[in-house]
């Protein structure tokens, strides 16, 4: 396995390469990453991931200092599942990115709400890497899901010839979505995360049949009695992103909680 640290050097190790799938990461990998890089295994050509904090996609006031940090061990399980090349650019990587704006009717949505530079900075490095690696496959994991709908749209209007793969969410044995942030959390509050995913669960099982309204002010009133504080509990169209008040097909249920300080998100895709 490759391990390359300069975008110079990474521009000319790909020449030799036609179809390159790119998984893009910041790192701190868990199964939920793994799972992309296996799926871009399966592509031809050869797998790339990157490991990169990207520091456009965190506000002054949130938990880029302390997001967690842990290559040697990331490049260890990315040799193990047989990644070609992990791309590890410096933090100057982000300075002089051309700042790009992300689709608006998406990007101002549930997380853009609260966040609302997190998306401009996800596309502005993102168009970072894929004009230096010109990838044909990315994978992105369906957790971030609003992420992923908005690369996708940047890609249909862009003149890459990019395709972009979702990729279902790995949970822990107990519902947990796998995220690095998980990481943050005490044994106490680890316990206490399951619920978020437990609730959302059954809220998705009676969405068919109960009104949406009254599913989302229980759900709150249920994350709340576990001291979770809810930033969004939307009930929306999978495309759009558009709030719905009645139940339609592939209805996307999106939820972001904070416990005690630890963002965390989830969402279920309800059919
Ligand atoms: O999903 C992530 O880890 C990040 O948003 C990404 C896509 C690597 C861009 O920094």
């Amino acid at each position: 396995m490759q391990i390359i640290r300069s975008a110079k050097d990474l521009e000319t190790f790909l020449q030799q390469f036609e179809e390159i799938n790119f998984v893009p990461t910041m790192g701190n990998l868990h199964a939920g990453h793994l799972s992309l890089v296996s799926e871009a295994n399966r592509y031809h050509g050869i797998t790339l991931v990157s490991i990169f904090v990207n520091p456009l996609q965190f506000a002054p006031n949130e938990d880029l200092d302390i997001y967690p940090r842990t290559e040697k061990q990331d490049l260890k399980e990315l040799e193990k599942i047989n990644c070609d090349v992990v791309f590890c650019p410096k933090p100057d990587f982000a300075k002089g990115v051309k700042k790009l704006h992300a689709n608006p009717d998406l990007s101002k949505k549930l997380c853009g709400i609260s966040r609302p530079h997190f998306f401009h900075g996800i596309v502005s490095i993102l168009n970072h890497f894929f004009q230096l690696i010109n990838p044909k496959n990315v994978f992105f994991g369906l957790k971030d899901y609003q992420q992923y709908l908005i690369v996708k749209d940047f890609l249909t209007k862009s003149n890459l010839k990019t395709n972009i793969h979702g990729v279902p969410i790995v949970r822990e044995s107990d519902g947990l979505a796998m995220s690095s942030r998980n990481n943050l959390l005490t044994p106490d509050q680890r316990l206490i995360a399951a619920k978020l995913s437990a609730i959302l669960r059954d809220t998705a099982q009676e969405a068919k049949i109960k009104n949406l309204e009254y599913l989302r002010v229980e759900g709150i009133k249920k994350l709340e009695e576990f001291n979770f504080k809810v930033d969004y509990f939307s009930f929306c169209n999978s495309r759009t992103l558009e709030e719905i008040d009645e139940f339609e097909a592939n209805t996307l249920l999106a939820v972001a909680v904070n416990l005690e300080g630890v963002r965390l998100i989830d969402n279920f895709l309800i059919q």
